[in-house]
């Protein structure tokens, strides 16, 4: 495994984090093949793990918590989240502030989330929607006060799908430790504003959703569907889905020779050195040892990496 310095923060993160939403509440999780994909991402160097109170109604912050005290004596950093105290994603300017984030929301969730990782700090706690149109309300200023309290380590704020901008005005209070972005080889935006502003300021950047939600990791096909009440049926409509997949074929024409999708996908985003970690999603040691296998692995070269980034592809439709 690698390391990177985490922003300003100075932690060292693995460049490969762990997303834990899937194991949460998407369907098909198995909470035991769950429980040793983690472990063995413990045990391969793997210390950055993403969850929210959000996955599975805690049910992924308990599966991330069991986690910690199987392995005491590794430093392992959680970051977790506070929902919209609405439960409306994404976040928008049409919302009140204190609709969405009112300071003892802040506070009584993250004290429900201490209790579900069995934990008496989280180390980094985020905002799960944001709206830059909330920047001066005093509500969400509870996650510094939370800090100085030391019940956190650091505040995140976790931007809207296809919104990279729609934070900058955050990150200008000063208050924001760490970002969470769409980032992957067709979703490029982030490096247009977004990531100068991180690094003017030394906020740690962390690139989710590599895999743009399965469709980059090469395994979804014209027929691909999923249990009613699965985000990906929203997520995937039969349209988004062919159009997704025409991008997908076009993709496989152009990976560098014996490199795998998914490998391309990670090598993509970890080839930017503003990216502090990558938390591709996973719930089985398959995958985890394949993603983490990454970092020790090839480089994509100048040329290399010129042909992945022509399949941006900026998209604006809604999924939440
Ligand atoms: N609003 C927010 O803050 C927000 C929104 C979305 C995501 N996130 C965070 O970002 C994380 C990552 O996003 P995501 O999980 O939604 O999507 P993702 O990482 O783009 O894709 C996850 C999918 O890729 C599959 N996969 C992983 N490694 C693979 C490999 N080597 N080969 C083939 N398939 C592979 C996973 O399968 P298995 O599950 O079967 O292993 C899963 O189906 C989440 O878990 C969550 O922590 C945050």
């Amino acid at each position: 495994m690698r390391y990177r310095a985490f922003g300003r923060l100075g932690w060292q993160v693995s460049e490969i984090g762990f997303g834990t939403w899937g194991m949460g509440g998407w369907s098909g999780a198995d909470d035991v093949l769950a429980a040793e994909a983690l472990d063995r991402a413990a045990a391969l160097g793997c210390n950055f793990f993403d969850t929210a109170l959000a996955y599975g109604a805690g049910h992924s912050e308990q599966l991330v918590g069991a986690m910690l005290r199987r392995h005491p004596d590794t430093r392992l950093y959680v970051a977790s989240k506070v929902p919209p105290k609405n439960l409306k994603w994404p976040g928008r300017a049409s919302t009140p502030a204190a609709d969405a984030f009112p300071a003892n929301h802040i506070r009584a969730s993250t004290e429900t989330s201490l209790r579900n990782l069995g934990v008496d700090r989280i180390d980094l706690q985020q905002l799960h929607v944001w709206s830059d149109a909330w920047v001066d309300d005093d509500g969400w200023r509870e996650l510094d006060r939370l800090k100085t309290a030391g019940v956190i380590g650091a505040v995140g704020i976790s931007v809207n799908r296809w919104e990279p901008a729609n934070v900058l005005a955050a990150l200008e209070t000063g208050l924001v430790d760490a970002v969470q972005v769409v980032y992957n080889v067709f979703d490029q935006a982030p490096e247009d504003a977004l990531f100068p502003a991180c690094r003017a300021r030394g906020v740690a950047i962390i690139a989710r959703v590599p895999f743009d939600e399965g469709s980059l990791a090469g395994t979804l096909g014209p027929g691909t569907t999923w249990p009613e009440g699965d985000f990906r049926n929203i997520y995937f409509t039969p349209e988004n889905l062919r159009a997704t997949l025409a991008r997908v074929d076009a993709l496989s024409r152009d990976l560098p020779a014996g490199m795998s999708m998914p490998e391309a996908a990670l090598r993509f985003v970890l080839e930017n050195e503003d990216v502090g970690t990558v938390i591709p999603g996973m719930r089985r040691p398959a995958h985890v040892e394949a993603n983490l296998a990454v970092p020790g692995g090839r480089r994509l070269t100048t040329a290399e990496l010129q042909t992945l980034r022509k399949h941006r592809w900026d998209r604006g439709y809604e999924v939440e």
